[in-house]
């Protein structure tokens, strides 16, 4: 495994590790959510084991070691995990190949458990609270060195790219039928953070760095935009949280389009567009298979190119009443497209951008929404 998957699989597993516990907290024992949790942490980790005898996690001081150098990460889930480290004062965790399913099930109890002594080493999941100020025991950690010091590197995991994580998501969801609940909810936890301390939708949106990226990083930008006008409309957190996952995810239908299609540089013919305009359907269709996702996803996937007018796509019945969420996204959906430089035209000048989206005001989209979407993003940049 290359230095990149194997961060990848570490950012994942403390997300999925932290997630899961706190799930086991919430909900009582035999809810669904508590398995597919510790499904979703037993999978990353059998991904870290592959071809090595062990993976262990060494805290000391305010540093979580592991294979010889310091981590580094950002994000909500990081503090969980050290303040679980230190609320069970463990200083170790080693995890040793072929560890069985129920082990890690029963640890992760064990972990998430209030009382400080139900936690025990198992013959593949040893953990002990070392005293690290003692010099004797000190010598135990030689591997790692005697002070801060001595680590000449650091393995950032970061934040990884959203648009990677998204990629992975949207993979897992069409191919798999299967979805990372831990990676959504960090991704929207941060960006949740990110807007409520001031930051500016426009500063954050990530820019395109190739062409066939462009389905994830439009993802994570209309999630992006989406959140911070509902916030700015007054949604409470709980709420935000379920419209960013919807945003992320509204385009999850396109996985099964063509490269040749996305990427084509002249106009779709009748039948390439019949085969575009589906993925909203597909989208859905494939959400609503998933358990514990929010239902907005699946609403906002179906729903994101209807107009407000009653026109775009799928055909749905008169009078249809379109989710609010789902006309804010159509707003960003558009915003970004048009921002972006796609393979039949150029990026737009934010002039360009602002004329277009208002002449579709009243017509393509909700035109309260658009005028806040507009006042909020008038200084929007162009990316290449
Ligand atoms: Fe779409
Ligand atoms: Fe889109």
């Amino acid at each position: 495994m290359d230095l990149v998957a194997f961060r990848e699989h570490l950012y994942r597993f403390i997300l999925c590790l932290t997630s899961a516990t706190s799930n086991i907290v919430i909900y009582p024992s035999n809810h669904p959510f508590i398995k597919s949790g510790i499904r979703e942490t037993y999978t990353e980790l059998t991904e870290i084991l592959e071809g090595r005898k062990e993976i262990k996690f060494v805290l000391l001081r305010n540093l979580l070691v592991s294979c010889g150098v310091p981590l580094k990460f950002k994000g909500p889930s990081w503090r969980a995990f050290l303040d679980m480290l230190i609320k069970k004062k463990i200083d170790q965790i080693i995890f040793y190949a072929g560890l069985p399913f129920n082990q890690l099930e029963q640890f992760m109890i064990d972990f998430a458990s209030d009382r400080k002594d139900t936690l025990y080493s198992t013959a593949l999941i040893k953990f002990s609270n070392t005293d690290l100020e003692d010099e004797g025991k000190k010598e135990e950690f030689s591997d790692y060195g005697k002070s801060n010091d001595y680590f000449d590197s650091v393995l950032d995991l970061g934040m990884l790219e959203p648009n990677r994580m998204v990629k992975d998501l949207y993979q897992k969801i069409m191919v798999d039928g299967t979805f990372q609940a831990a990676v959504i909810s960090e991704i929207v936890t941060v960006f949740l953070e990110q807007i409520q301390t001031g930051g500016s939708s426009l500063t954050m949106l990530a820019s395109l760095k190739s062409v066939d990226e462009y389905t994830f990083t439009h993802a994570v930008n209309v999630g992006i935009l989406t959140m911070s006008l509902a916030e700015s409309l007054g949604f409470s957190d709980s709420h935000l949280k379920d419209i960013g996952t919807a945003a992320l995810l509204h385009d999850v239908g396109k996985i099964q389009i063509p490269e040749e299609i996305l990427q084509k540089k002249g106009a779709l013919d009748s039948g390439e567009r019949g085969i575009m305009e589906r993925h909203s359907i597909n989208g859905a269709r494939q959400l609503m298979k998933i358990k514990g996702l929010p239902r907005l996803a699946l609403i906002v996937a179906l729903e994101h190119h209807l107009k407000y007018d009653g026109g775009g796509y799928p055909h749905v019945k008169e009078k249809w009443q379109t989710n609010i969420v789902s006309q804010i996204v159509s707003i960003a959906d558009v915003f970004d497209a048009l921002r972006t430089k796609r393979p039949y035209r150029e990026a737009m000048p934010p002039d360009d951008v602002e004329r277009i989206l208002r002449l579709g005001s009243g017509v393509s989209f909700n035109p309260f929404l658009l005028e806040h979407f507009v006042n909020s993003t008038s200084k929007c940049t162009t990316t290449s």
